[in-house]
């Protein structure tokens, strides 16, 4: 009985010791570039599975119910949109030291702005692939949006000098 024991401990010890020796859990794979190459999974799962993985700086935990994920999300894609504004509004502004309608767009810069995007990723815990698709979607509008602003000066521009 006793040796039982022993071994049982031995090996939860040993499962411990792994888990802490071990460098990341297995999930933190899909927050790394390229994703694995994983099997789709036929699993049915009892929700809600695991443990809640938010922890509010008060210390409670979130979250227990998914309108509760999706009020915090709600809140979330608000302040977004609202950095998305001041980003555009920059983007608008730059506009102001680009002489002529193809200079509007830097491919090199863009580059360098989603490239520190990707790497910066992991340091505030992003998914690489999050901050890839996005900015790579924030870069290719924000030319768009920029050679419109243009444009609309040059047009403006060009009927100011006819009237003059
Ligand atoms: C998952 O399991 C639940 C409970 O057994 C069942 O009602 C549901 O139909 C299952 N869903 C799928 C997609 O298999
Ligand atoms: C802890 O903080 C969260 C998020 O700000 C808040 O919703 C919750 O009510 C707080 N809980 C307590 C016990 O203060
Ligand atoms: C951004 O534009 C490039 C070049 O046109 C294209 O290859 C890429 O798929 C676009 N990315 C997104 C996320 O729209």
């Amino acid at each position: 009985m006793k040796s039982i024991t022993y071994q049982v401990a031995a090996i939860l010890t040993g499962c411990l010791v792994f888990a802490t020796a071990s460098p990341a859990p297995l999930s933190d794979k899909c927050y790394y570039l390229p994703l694995p190459n994983i099997p789709p999974s036929a699993a049915n799962r009892t929700v809600p599975w695991g443990e809640p993985t938010i922890t509010f700086p008060n210390g409670t935990t979130c979250c227990s119910s998914l309108d509760q994920v999706r009020t915090q999300l709600d809140t979330i894609d608000a302040q977004l949109l609202e950095v998305l504004a001041q980003r555009a509004a920059y983007v608008a502004e730059a506009t102001r030291f680009k002489p002529t309608e193809s200079s509007v767009d830097v491919p090199s810069r863009d580059q360098q702005v989603l490239q520190e995007a990707v790497d910066g990723a992991p340091a505030v815990h992003l998914p690489q692939i999050i901050a890839q698709q996005v900015y790579e979607s924030i870069l290719n509008a924000s030319i768009y949006f920029e050679d419109c602003i243009v444009r609309l000066f040059f047009d403006c521009y060009r009927h100011i000098g006819q009237l003059g």
